[in-house]
C-alpha cells in the first residue's frame, strides 16, 4: 500500500463504506476525534426539529406519553444493550458517566460491606480516566475504604482478599490499550471481588460482551458508558448504566430520586426502589439529548445487517494498522513514538503517538483540517471510527502529519498559545 490510489481502492471495495452516508460530515475535513465527540448522524437534525417543534411545541406535556418521552431511558437502553452483549430491560440511559459510576460503585461497595465486611479496597488502574478515580477516591473516603492503583499488567497480582471492587475502563483514554475484560473479571471473581467496567471508549467501537462466556465467573457485575463518543449521541449526551440481573434487586444506589422509585407517579412519601434496572434512574429524563442519542445508537444498529460491530471492528483494525504503518514509515525521523499497543488485540479504536511538541503539532494539523486531539504532556490522539472513517482519510491524515512535522508552521506562536484543548 504505497499510494493514495491504493487507499481509494480499499474504500471502493469496502462493504461498510455506505455507512459513512449516515453521517453529516463537513466536506474536506478529516475527522479523527470520534473517540471524544462522535460525528452527527444525518437523522439527528430532523429528529431534534420534530421533538422541539411538534412534540414539545404542539403537544406539550402530552408528549411524555404520546411521543414516548417517558420510555426513552429504557428504550435507548435496550438498544445499547445490543451493543454490549446484554439483554433487554438491563440497561438504562441517564445522567453522565461520572454520576452513573458513583451509583454503581456505591451499590457494589454496599453489597461487599454486607457479604464480606473485611474488604476495604477499591482497586483501579493508575492511568484510569481521572474522573473515575476522583469518584472512587471520594466514595472510598465516605465509606472508610481505600483506593489502590496499579499499572495495567500488575492488576491480577494485586487482587487479594482485601479488594472489594475492581474498577477498570476497558479501553484506556490515553493509550487506547484494551483490557481483556473476561479474563480480568474472572480473576476478580476468583479473588471474591466485584468487577465494574467503564465502557466509555469501547461501546460502539468494538464488540463488547459483558456476559463473557455466560458463566457467573466471567460475567461482569456493573458497567457504565458514554453516549457522546462512539455512540454519536451529541455533545453532553447522557450515559448508560448496567447492573447484572443477579445483583439488581439487592443493589442500592444512593441517588434515590423519584424516577428510580417503583411507582414514580404515586409520589408516596417513602422511597421504594424499582425492582429492575429502573432503580438506577434518578430524575426527569433529558428528552432532547435522549432523542439525539437514539439517532446515534440507531446509526450503529444500522450496521447489524452488514455484520455489526464484528465487521466494524475488523475495519477499525485495518484502518489502525494502516495508520500506524504509514505514520511510522512516512514520518520516520521526526520524533514520533507509538504509544498505542502494536498488537491489534490489545488496542481499542484509537492510535496515540507521543511527540515532544505534541501540542503545537496537533494545532497545526487541525489548521490543516485534520482533527485529532492532544492530551498532556505529549500525546497526539487519533480516533478511528470505522462507521465513517475512510481508508483514504488515513492516507491523507498521515500526509498532512508528515507535512507538519517536516515544516516550520508548528513553531508559529498561534499554535503554541495554549487555549481550549481539542
Ligand atoms: C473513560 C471515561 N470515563 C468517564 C468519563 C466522564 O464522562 P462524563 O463527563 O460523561 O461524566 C470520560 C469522559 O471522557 C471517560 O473518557
Amino acid at each position: 500500500m504505497t499510494s493514495r490510489q491504493d487507499f481509494e481502492q480499499l474504500d471502493a471495495s469496502d462493504p461498510l463504506a455506505s455507512l459513512r452516508d449516515l453521517f453529516d460530515l463537513p466536506e474536506g475535513l478529516i475527522y479523527l476525534d470520534g473517540n471524544s465527540l462522535g460525528a452527527m448522524p444525518r437523522t439527528t437534525a430532523a429528529r431534534m426539529q420534530r421533538v422541539i417543534q411538534s412534540e414539545w411545541g404542539r403537544d406539550l406535556i402530552q408528549s411524555w406519553n404520546k411521543a414516548g418521552w417517558m420510555d426513552l431511558p429504557r428504550r435507548v437502553g435496550d438498544k445499547i444493550a445490543r451493543l454490549v452483549g446484554v439483554g433487554p430491560g438491563e440497561v438504562v440511559v441517564a445522567d453522565s458517566t461520572s454520576v452513573n459510576l458513583f451509583k454503581v460503585l456505591s451499590a457494589a461497595m454496599r453489597i461487599v460491606k454486607e457479604d464480606q465486611p473485611h474488604r476495604h479496597v477499591i482497586l483501579s488502574e493508575t492511568t484510569n480516566f481521572p474522573s473515575d478515580l476522583y469518584i472512587a477516591e471520594s466514595l472510598a473516603q465516605v465509606h472508610g475504604f481505600r483506593l489502590e492503583l496499579a499499572e495495567a499488567g500488575a492488576i491480577p497480582s494485586r487482587l487479594s482478599d482485601q479488594v472489594a471492587v475492581l474498577l477498570l475502563t476497558q479501553v484506556n483514554y490515553r493509550t487506547g490499550r484494551l483490557h481483556h475484560m473476561a479474563a480480568l473479571t474472572r480473576a476478580a471473581h476468583r479473588a471474591g471481588t466485584l468487577a465494574i467496567w467503564d465502557l466509555a471508549h469501547s461501546t460502539g467501537a468494538l464488540p463488547v460482551n459483558l456476559m463473557g462466556d455466560g458463566s457467573s465467573e466471567e460475567a461482569a457485575d456493573f458497567a457504565v458508558g458514554c453516549g457522546y463518543k462512539f455512540l454519536n449521541g451529541g455533545p453532553g449526551a447522557p450515559a448508560f448504566v448496567w447492573c447484572h440481573p443477579r445483583h439488581v434487586e439487592r443493589s442500592w444506589q444512593p441517588l434515590s430520586g423519584w424516577l428510580g422509585h417503583s411507582a414514580p407517579f404515586e409520589f408516596t412519601p417513602g422511597y421504594r426502589p424499582a425492582p429492575d434496572i429502573g432503580r438506577y434512574l434518578c430524575g426527569t429524563p433529558p428528552v432532547l439529548s435522549l432523542a439525539a442519542l437514539e439517532c446515534g445508537v440507531d446509526s450503529l444498529l444500522a450496521a447489524e445487517p452488514m455484520g455489526g460491530l464484528e465487521a466494524l471492528r475488523e475495519k477499525s483494525i485495518a484502518l489502525s494498522e494502516s495508520f500506524i504503518h504509514l505514520a511510522e514509515e512516512r514520518c520516520a525521523g521526526f520524533g514520533l513514538s507509538l504509544v498505542t499497543p502494536r498488537e491489534s488485540g490489545q488496542r481499542g479504536s484509537q492510535v496515540s503517538f507521543a511527540h515532544a511538541h505534541g501540542y503545537p503539532i496537533m494545532q497545526a494539523l487541525i489548521a490543516r483540517r485534520v482533527i485529532g486531539d492532544f492530551r498532556a504532556p505529549d500525546l497526539l490522539r487519533f480516533g478511528i471510527t470505522p462507521i465513517y472513517t475512510r481508508y483514504v482519510d488515513v492516507w491523507d491524515a498521515v500526509e498532512q502529519l508528515r507535512a507538519v512535522l517536516d515544516g516550520e508552521e508548528w513553531r508559529d506562536a498561534r499554535f503554541n498559545a495554549r487555549g481550549i484543548v481539542t
